[in-house]
């Protein structure tokens, strides 16, 4: 799921505020999507257990562990200058060890070990709860890998550590792995075979968050369409469980359901939702709950026929223009946002126009848009050249980012002179005497402070706005408040 994490805030180090002292300092970055800030506090918990603290200085720290992103080649040669940079630290700090968590652990496995030489552990997405063994086995002077990928969820029972937390907001994991296979996407083979959380434990989660205050959480999958609980195990062997299993299945429209009544003052998100999967029931349960945020990350890639069928995205841009409608009609006021990928093979001018042409249909809120990275392993690279130039996917994905900036100033003017609930989530970047929050449609709201707090539900008078802001005044609580 990579909606994506503000860029300033990938490669964060986090810091880990209550845990044991025994002396071992631990420094956690994470980059990438969501799913990954999310599992490194899933680690941070793990080793919490083991006596480890975490610290922001490299200096200090015992073990170093940064948790990895394959989605493009980019990705991947920052965290490795991040690795190189760790390695020469190491030599004046000798007892560091480094290891290696994440999509880049799982794609490359012990090569890292091997051929580079560059870290000490190498730790895959599903392999988290083996940390104190591997911990042990690097304490011991050898080096320790662990890249097997699970068929269960794998961290339903640990309670994770809130890293970074501004105690207001929080990502709840609700499925792990894809099974789309999407041609030009590396995540099925990091993240492996599709499998849902069992919803008591997702719901006994969310209780303990509640109890702690939190007002928003996020419902996190790479799919969570997708999501299936009918007594553990993969998607795909949804047929070959029983009747009983099947007939108390819970979808993700009933798992909304019961998230969402369960607990009506807390804000609901989720992400990321693929078109194909996504059913008329979850928009049905978005509709039925206020709490439920109006927004759907929406990602679509393309919209060409042609290049959806080559990125092996099962549905066309008719039926998408379908689903959308849907959206429209059942929750009006609903925000969309998307991905894009510029330049797949093959991709010419006319699918370009056609990528132009859905999203001046759409006008989507927001989007997350990229120029197409050669994946090693996925079917792309194996059976289709990456021949589209570089100075061509840059001028088209330029074209993109400035049609969805016009799109984005269109949908925030239209927020102006309303009044709006929202969630306040943080001091403003530009100015200390200003919050930021989000309303219902994800979009940021920045005013005044006066005498309102961090963590509550505000009504907000729209006075203007940028393509990504908008700017108003509080006039008091909302009712949820
Ligand atoms: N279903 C996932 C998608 C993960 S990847 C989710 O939860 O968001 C996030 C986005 O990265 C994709 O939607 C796609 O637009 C982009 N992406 C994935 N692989 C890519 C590649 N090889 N090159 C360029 N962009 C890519
Ligand atoms: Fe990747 Fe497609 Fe799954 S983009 S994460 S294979 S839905």
């Amino acid at each position: 799921m990579e909606k994506i994490i503000d860029e300033k805030k990938q490669g964060e180090a986090l810091q880990l505020e209550t845990s044991t002292n025994n002396g071992r300092q631990l420094y956690i970055e994470s980059y990438g999507c969501q799913m990954n800030f999310s599992d490194s506090e899933i680690v941070a918990s793990i080793l919490a257990n083991e006596g480890f603290n975490t610290t922001q200085n490299i200096q200090e720290a015992d073990l170093v562990l940064v948790n990895t992103c394959s989605i493009r080649e980019k990705a991947e040669q920052t965290i490795r200058k991040r690795l190189e940079k760790f390695n020469a630290v190491k030599k004046t700090n000798p007892k560091m060890k480094v290891g290696v968590l994440g999509c880049m652990a799982e794609r490359l496995k012990s090569k890292f070990l091997e051929e580079e030489r560059i870290v000490d552990m190498v730790v895959g997405p599903d392999a988290y709860k083996d940390l104190p063994n591997l911990v042990k086995e690097i304490d011991e002077g050898r080096n320790a890998v662990n890249v097997i990928l699970s068929k269960e969820e794998t961290y339903g029972d640990v309670a994770p550590v809130r890293l970074n937390s501004n105690g207001v907001s929080a990502f709840v994991s609700i499925t792990r792995g894809c099974d789309n296979m999407c041609t030009f996407c590396v995540v099925p083979f990091t993240r492996g075979r599709e499998r849902s959380r069992d919803p008591q434990s997702i719901l006994s989660e969310i209780a303990d968050l509640y109890q702690q205050g939190f007002k928003e959480i996020t419902l996190l999958g790479q799919n969570v369409d997708s999501y299936l609980w009918y007594g553990g195990g993969l998607k795909k062997d949804f047929e070959k469980a029983s009747e009983l299993q099947q007939a108390t299945a819970v979808d993700f429209a009933k798992l909304l359901d019961m998230v969402a009544s369960s607990y009506p003052n807390l804000r609901i998100r989720f992400s990321t939702s693929n078109p194909q999967d996504m059913h008329e029931s979850v928009l049905r349960s978005m509709a039925k709950h206020d709490n439920i945020c109006k927004y759907i990350h929406l990602p679509v890639q393309s919209g060409s026929n042609r290049m959806l069928q080559a990125m092996n995205r099962l549905h066309t841009r008719e039926e998408y223009f379908a689903l959308i409608d849907k959206i429209r009609e059942i929750i009006p006021d609903c925000a969309i946002s998307q991905d894009m990928i510029a330049g797949f093979p093959t991709e010419t001018e006319q699918d370009h126009q056609d990528t132009l042409s859905l999203m001046n249909y759409v006008k989507y809120d927001f989007g997350f848009m990229f120029t197409y990275s050669e994946r090693p392993g996925t079917l792309a690279e194996r059976k289709m050249e990456d021949d589209i130039p570089m100075e061509v996917k840059k001028r088209r994905l330029q074209e993109i980012i400035d049609l969805q900036m016009q799109h984005s100033h269109y949908r925030t003017k239209a927020h102006v002179g309303k009044t709006e609930e929202v969630l306040i989530e943080g001091t403003s970047k530009k100015s200390d005497t200003h919050w930021k929050g989000r309303n219902t449609q994800n979009t940021v709201v920045v005013f005044p402070k006066e005498d309102y707090k961090l963590g509550e539900f505000v009504n907000v008078k729209i006075t203007d706005c940028t393509a990504a802001t908008l700017i108003g005044e509080a006039v008091g609580y909302s009712k949820n408040n």
